[in-house]
């Protein structure tokens, strides 16, 4: 074996390469590889496009944790696989792929059918060093990678080095590495070829994507063992379908969480709250949701309420529920300690042990909003079953979702240093967890912020059976989806930071987590007009469609900035509304599918590379691209029209594509387009998602080739689950000048309430019929 050459500086120790493969052994899910010196490696074909690799240099793996997000090996469906071995290598080949393990030394090297190759080991391999293990693989000249859950700077992440570690990173910039979720997932695309890397491990960890060396990736965790997944593609679709049956996907959210929610640090009282909302309605800006932050809380003690600021809760959310509004209230871990005062939450957290202790076994505090505070164990189950119950104290008056802050956890002068090199919060060796399950904060740091959402999305669906709630979380892992939307902390009213949400909100979209959104207007600071007039252009495509302020900064409702920005605010918050039905099929294709609701050029444009880049461009499904203004003074702008024909929004104009053009984009306009062959389903703007029952829906259509499934339920309830929902197949296409529009018999078993259905054909007479959900028909001339 050649002398093995490390790639950091000499201080560091030095890495123990994995050695060559002596023997191997099939089993039914994959083979095991004796690689020498008692080390193990394991290769589980879980899929046709599905790998595991897990190498430990003892040969011992750790049992599997309750909390583990990816799917057991056991459930996944046996897949045939082939064996093929020479003197070098032994070559596993699916339907998919062809996995080659070279023999000496050991090394992974995948390829697609055509042979094309993709995540090549290099010659370094696997290798371990004390506490650290890592593997290196090759990088094409033409990949890019995208994913790695909530990153700043632009979309590509190729050149970076990105830590996973949760990490209260308020005040992030572009250079921000560590952020405050943790998903160690990525996609790599080059034309053709296009697969996902999981990096299955809740410890530090960190990718160094091409950084230290050009065309070379690490990953690197502080693990015993190594453990991830290859997953095939090429496409994106594929993928994030695969990536999200291993690590879960987001349930409906309640159809009024896709309405605009207002919020800010704080609105103070029950007063302020329904002038708030007088306001709203008295100016006809649609709003569902108020988000009342830390100061509705006696002192800061979660679960509690001030009864000076807010004495009558209930009545206050059932006079707003009137209003079509609910209501939202933030929830931090930090419990104020307080033993003298007869505080229920720290009082019995503290009877039943159910806070976190140092090492040495004292009960930990750490300093938050209230002050000195313990914090609630979520790794343990007891614990969140106990939070969840908690919620009582909201729920009992109505409030119908949670927003889950400071949950990294973020705490305030604290020591650095147990673990060398790494920011921590809680005590390191302290203990995490019950049971079999007892480990150290090493192992569960990253699993603070999801743990303590799942408590909240447990306990809510526990204490509102009947009903969809909503539950929003600042930190969280590869699976967080599963539990809770996800908005990006705390930004900053600038500019820089409009521009830089966009490929935040693609990347964590294209990391499994689709219900996503960055603070409207942004947190910090004061937004100019114009700034705040962008802002809610831009915000109008977000999944999560939040404004929100903080303390000290001037107000920063959508009417704070003059007439003519109340009207832009306007007329982006009902577009949104209007386009709530297409928005609503789009989360049902995230829920069913993970695919992400705000897309990024390349998740539809793989193969063409000028996507690749593009950050300040999206998707809004497949049918709708934006080509939102992020800067001062702009008025016009480039925009990159992919393959095929386009349509603006605003004058309906046909334009080619594959094609850059400039066009105007004047303050009260936000660059959109629409493709050809999209069916778009359009409702009338509301005050509010529930507010009116849809008895008229126009279909807009632009000339082409193309389907769209719609996708409808009460939005409400969980009745969808027994089938109550119902799916209309509609498709277009060109027969010389005319355009046919089909539409399939409506399935499922829910009937709409009646309504009249408008087709509008961009360039031709609308046609217009009564929805039986009978097959249909329509030829435009
Ligand atoms: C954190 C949150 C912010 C919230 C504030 C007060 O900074 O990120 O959204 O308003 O705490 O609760």
């Amino acid at each position: 074996m050649p002398e093995f050459i490390g790639q950091l500086p000499i201080s560091e120790p030095a890495w123990n390469p994995i050695a060559s493969i002596q023997s191997f052994q099939r089993y039914d899910k994959g083979i095991n590889f004796d690689c020498g010196n008692n080390s193990l490696l394991i290769l589980s074909i879980l899929a046709n496009n599905l790998i595991r690799v897990r190498f430990s240099p003892t040969g011992e793996l750790t049992p599997r944790r309750s909390w583990n997000v990816n799917l057991p090996d056991e459930q996944w469906n046996a897949v045939n696989f082939d064996i093929q071995e020479t003197d070098e290598q032994i070559i596993i080949e699916t339907e998919k792929i062809k996995v080659c393990v070279q023999r000496n030394p050991c090394q992974i090297k995948c390829f697609d059918k055509a042979g094309n190759p993709f995540a090549h080991d290099t010659d370094l391999g696997i290798a371990s060093r004390k506490d650290e293990i890592a593997n290196w693989k090759e990088i094409n000249p033409q990949e890019k990678f995208y994913g790695f859950g909530e990153r700043s700077g632009l979309l590509n992440q190729r050149g970076k080095i990105l830590t996973n570690w949760t990490t209260d990173s308020l005040d992030y910039t572009m250079l921000t590495d560590e952020m405050y979720q943790a998903i160690p997932f990525f996609m790599s695309l080059r034309p053709n070829v296009g697969y996902g890397l999981f990096f299955n491990t809740t410890f530090w960890s960190q990718f160094d994507i091409g950084a230290s060396e050009t065309n070379t990736l690490q990953l690197k965790t502080k693990d015993s063992q190594l453990d991830y997944y290859i997953i095939y593609g090429p496409e994106p679709a594929a993928i994030l379908e695969t990536y999200t049956q291993l690590t879960g996907r987001m349930p409906l959210p309640p159809r009024w969480a896709l309405g605009y929610h207002q919020c800010r640090w704080s609105y103070n009282s029950e007063a302020e709250v329904r002038e708030l909302v007088k306001q709203f309605r008295d100016r006809k800006i649609p709003c569902d949701v108020v988000h009342l932050d830390i100061d509705y809380m006696q002192g800061f003690r979660v679960f509690t309420w001030n009864k000076q600021r807010f004495p009558s809760p209930k009545m206050l959310v059932e006079d707003l529920s009137q209003q079509g509004i609910k209501v939202v209230n933030i929830i931090d871990p930090g419990v104020k300690f307080d033993p003298e005062a007869n505080y229920q939450v720290c009082d019995e957290g503290l009877a039943k042990d159910y806070f976190i202790r140092r090492e040495n076994g004292k009960v930990f505090h750490g300093y938050v909003w209230p002050d000195r505070a313990v914090f609630p164990d979520f790794m343990r189950p007891e614990v969140r079953e106990w939070w969840g119950n908690l919620q009582r104290n909201l729920t009992n008056v109505g409030v119908a979702g949670i927003w889950n802050d400071m949950n990294e956890p973020a705490l305030n002068n604290q020591p650095f240093g147990d673990l060398e090199g790494v920011k921590i919060t809680f005590p390191m060796n302290g203990s995490s967890g019950s049971g079999e399950d007892k480990t150290t904060w090493k192992e569960t740091h990253n699993l603070y912020g999801m743990n303590m959402a799942r408590a909240s999305f447990e306990g809510l669906q526990k204490l509102r059976p009947a009903k969809r709630s909503f539950v929003l979380t600042r930190s969280g892992f590869a699976g967080v989806q599963s539990y809770s939307a996800v908005w990006t902390g705390d930004n900053h009213s600038k500019w820089e930071y409009l521009e830089m949400s966009l490929p935040m909100l693609c990347n964590l979209g294209l990391s499994g987590v689709a219900f996503v959104g960055a603070d409207i207007g942004g947190f910090a600071g004061n937004a100019t007009p114009e700034l705040f007039a962008r802002w809610m252009q831009m915000g109008m495509l977000y999944p999560l469609m939040r404004g929100h302020s903080m303390i000290g900064t001037k107000p920063h409702e959508p009417w704070e900035f003059g007439q003519e920005v109340e009207d832009i605010c306007r007329k982006y918050v009902e577009l949104r509304y209007q386009l709530l039905a297409y928005f609503y099929t789009l989360f049902w294709q995230a829920a069913s599918k993970g695919e992400p609701i705000l897309r990024p050029l390349i998740y539809h444009y793989p193969n063409d590379e000028k996507t690749y880049e593009i950050y300040d461009q999206v998707l809004i499904g497949d049918s709708i691209m934006a080509a939102p203004i992020y800067r001062p003074g702009v008025e016009n702008r480039m925009v990159y029209l992919p393959e095929g024909t386009w349509y603006n929004w605003w004058n309906r104009n046909q334009i080619q594509g594959s094609q850059h053009i400039l066009i105007d984009a004047p303050l009260e306009k936000m660059p959109l387009f629409i493709k050809a062959g999209a069916i778009i389903p359009l409702v009338s703007a509301m005050q509010y998602a529930e507010e009116l029952p849809v008895n008229e829906m126009r279909l807009l259509v632009a000339p082409g080739k193309g389907e769209f499934t719609l996708y409808e339920d009460d939005g409400n309830t969980f009745a969808y689950r027994d089938g109550a929902s119902c799916t209309t197949e509609y498709r277009v296409d060109l027969e010389g000048n005319q355009v046919v529009v089909e539409i399939e018999e409506r399935k499922g078993k829910l009937a709409p309430s009646e309504r009249k259905v408008i087709v509008e054909v961009i360039g031709k007479a609308e046609q217009e019929f009564m929805d039986d959900g009978k097959t249909r028909r329509l030829v435009f001339e």
